[in-house]
């Protein structure tokens, strides 16, 4: 059977269900918003289930209008897909044949580099600086002819920090590839280079309403660039990629910006008292433009994986990042969740700590 299976697909490693998670397991693993949706979405959930024996409207039907008016850009300039990370594998469909090449500023959110490899391009990995901000000079030194696509997460995944819109600038005035800027933490941390579309016809912005719109388990992302673009793009999506209850789901949301803002707001006000609790504890945490916090343990000497294991044990899920591409064995992530959550955290890692 093997030798039918393209080569790039066996490299890759399966993929893992892991273990049940029961009633009481804190999930700060995945980056997720820890509160449900409002009474609108689920309600609009609820109505349009008496009609999912029909088809979901083509191009997202009414969804694409709302997201015109939720982000100023024109309809045509939106594509909709089942979630970002349908759209990242899209947008290496569309633009990388198999062996060119796709940037990754690193470290970073691995999805990219998991689509490029599923489509047979060649990731460039360039290390970040310091600061987690990007390295311009590197990053220009490694563009070739080759060079298709480059993806700046901002804020980035796992470090949590924004590069400047003047940083971004540069890399478009110096490149010719697309520039993918994913933006899908846009509400938490409000910064945008989406308006640069008009002028730069090879960049496009990527959105979520996984995060901050507690859609997660929806699937719902969306892309922002030139019209010549998004029509590529929708030529080669599938045709009905976002399923109908997601599409009313996603415009109750937007309908009910009030809740987005007060959960956002909350999770902002945790996010800093969990920072300072953390760092008493003597971890190093980045700043965050996000949801989430990026620290690292080496002050501790402890590697991240026994603590990563340690809070496993106690039903609190968080993610490994050590020895990952561009990282040493100290770092982990963790999700801002709900008080109670970063609580029994604080907890559970000052009892690991103390036991090593
Ligand atoms: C930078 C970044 N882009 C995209 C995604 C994927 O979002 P979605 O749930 O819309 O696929 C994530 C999820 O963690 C992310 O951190």
């Amino acid at each position: 059977m093997e030798h039918l299976v393209n080569q790039q697909i066996i490299s890759l490693n399966p993929k893992l269900a892991g273990p049940p998670k029961g009633e009481n397991t804190i999930r700060l693993d995945k980056g997720e918003l820890p509160y449900p949706p409002s009474a609108h979405v689920i309600k609009a959930i609820v109505d349009a289930t008496a009609t999912i024996n029909r088809y979901p409207a083509v191009l997202g039907g009414f969804l694409r209008q709302s997201l015109a008016n939720y982000t100023g850009a024109k309809p045509e300039q939106i594509i909709i897909g089942n979630g970002s990370d349908d759209l990242i594998e899209l947008i290496i469909k569309v633009f990388v044949k198999p062996t060119e090449e796709v940037l990754l500023p690193i470290p970073t959110f691995f999805v990219y580099w998991h689509s490029t490899q599923v489509m047979g391009g060649n990731t460039v990995l360039v290390n970040r600086s310091e600061d987690w901000g990007l390295d311009i000079d590197s990053l220009l030194q490694k563009v070739t002819p080759r060079t298709k696509v480059l993806f700046i997460a901002n804020p980035n995944n796992p470090t949590a920090n924004l590069v400047s819109r003047d940083t971004i600038l540069k890399v478009l005035n110096n490149v010719n590839c697309i520039v993918v800027v994913d933006e899908c933490y846009y509400e938490i941390c409000q910064e945008t280079v989406a308006d640069l579309v008009e002028q730069h016809p090879n960049l496009i912005i990527l959105r979520s309403l996984s995060k901050s719109f507690g859609l997660a388990g929806m699937r719902v992302g969306y892309a922002i660039a030139n019209e010549t673009i998004i029509d590529y793009l929708y030529r080669a999506a599938q045709l009905f990629p976002v399923n109908k209850l997601a599409i009313v789901a996603a415009i109750a949301a937007l309908e009910d910006m009030e809740y987005v803002r007060s959960n956002i707001e909350k999770i902002c006000q945790e996010r800093a008292k969990l920072t300072s609790n953390l760092e008493k504890l003597g971890l190093l945490v980045y700043p965050s433009a996000t949801n989430f916090l990026f620290i690292r343990t080496q002050s501790l000497g402890i590697p991240s994986a026994k603590l990563v294991e340690a809070l496993r044990a106690r039903n609190i899920l968080v993610q490994d990042f050590g020895l990952k591409p561009g990282l040493d064995a100290y770092y982990f992530r963790t999700a801002v969740g709900t008080p109670s959550e970063n609580q029994q955290l604080l907890l559970g890692l000052k009892d690991a700590i103390a036991k090593f």
